[in-house]
């Protein structure tokens, strides 16, 4: 009697790495990474963020450094978050022409040009003194429409300093519509909106509130962004913001959500992107410096499952170091 054998062994095309490598069929590219940055007004030397160790509030120095490195790495964008010495109920540094983060676009749209992306976040949380990411009702509520008006103006602020795309992150209805109008009537046509379609009230943004220092000071933000017992509501979210004119979508945060991710990424034709947010980026930082995780295999996996899922860009904090790793 002869010995029975597998008629179909997949692992053959396993055997060496040169073998994984030809057959792979996803693949993660330094081009295809953006860097989240902060640059914090009033500080003297870059100030560690303790919750996401190896990331920073940078000065506009320590900025364009940090930023040169990633487009020496060959990182495809950044996106900025600013942190002004004062905030009031109404952010009013959002918009200010002199504001750190129109400050910090105009220092990389003059080291960097077109060579790399220049993004800017565009919400209010960092900016009032209330942390929300709107401005507010008098009965605390955030409101929507008054809102949107502080948005079209923090656009266009952004866009004279040189943003090539603004990142509407706040979750207010009618946002892209609102920043879209602003922008093409003030001549900013080209200026392409990468819509937080579908973000969600997630516990994962944790130690961004340090990073950011926009923590809400009182409430939290579910009463804006998105429930995550819901998936069909995102594909709503996404198809709004195209309505309104949304250039790319993205989605928020990564790795909890990557089934969003390939539902979107299945449905719409523009370019959908995953934002790897701060609690993911800490998970992995904590477990590696306790010895329980293969840090970077577990890094490179984390990106390549965006990738897998369906999205086109992944914002990561490791993008430099990825970046250099997959070099
Ligand atoms: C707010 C904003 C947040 C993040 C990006 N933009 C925080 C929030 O909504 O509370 C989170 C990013 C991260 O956690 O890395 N405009």
């Amino acid at each position: 009697m002869s010995a029975r054998y597998p008629a179909a062994r997949p692992r053959r095309l396993r055997r060496t790495p040169a073998l994984r490598r030809l057959v792979a069929e996803t693949r993660l590219r330094p081009e295809e990474l953006i860097l989240p940055m902060f640059v914090k007004e009033g500080i003297d030397a870059p100030n560690p963020v303790e919750s996401m160790p190896g990331v920073v509030q940078h000065t506009r120095d320590s900025l364009r450094k940090a930023a040169q490195e990633a487009a020496e790495a060959g990182v495809g964008g950044l996106m900025l978050f600013g942190i002004p010495e004062f905030k009031d109920d109404r952010g009013a540094a959002a918009d200010d022409p002199g504001g750190i983060v129109q400050r910090a676009l105009r220092d990389l749209s003059a080291d960097l040009g077109d060579d790399m992306v220049i993004m800017a976040d565009l919400c209010l949380c960092e900016y009032t003194a209330h942390g929300h990411c709107g401005v507010l009702t008098p009965t605390h509520q955030v409101d929507n429409d008054a809102t949107l008006e502080r948005y079209a103006s923090i656009a266009i602020a952004q866009a004279a300093a040189g943003a090539q795309v603004v990142g509407p992150s706040g979750m207010q209805d009618g946002q892209v519509g609102a920043i879209r109008a602003a922008l093409d009537k003030a001549g900013y046509t080209d200026v392409v909106i990468l819509a937080y379609a579908a973000k969600y009230a997630s516990a994962f943004y944790g130690p961004f509130r340090d990073a950011a220092e926009g923590a809400p000071q009182f409430g939290d933000r579910a009463g804006y962004q998105q429930d995550p017992a819901n998936a069909r509501e995102a594909l709503r979210e996404v198809e709004l913001d195209l309505d309104e004119g949304a250039d790319m979508v993205m989605v928020k945060p990564g790795l909890a959500y990557l089934d969003i991710i390939a539902k979107i990424a299945e449905r719409v034709d523009v370019p959908v992107s995953a934002y790897q947010v701060s609690g993911e980026y800490a998970m992995v930082e904590a477990a590696a410096r306790n010895g329980w995780i293969d840090r970077e295999r577990a890094i490179m996996e984390a990106l390549l499952s965006f990738r897998r899922a369906g999205a086109a860009q992944i914002l990561t904090y490791w993008a430099t170091e990825a970046a250099r790793l997959l070099r």
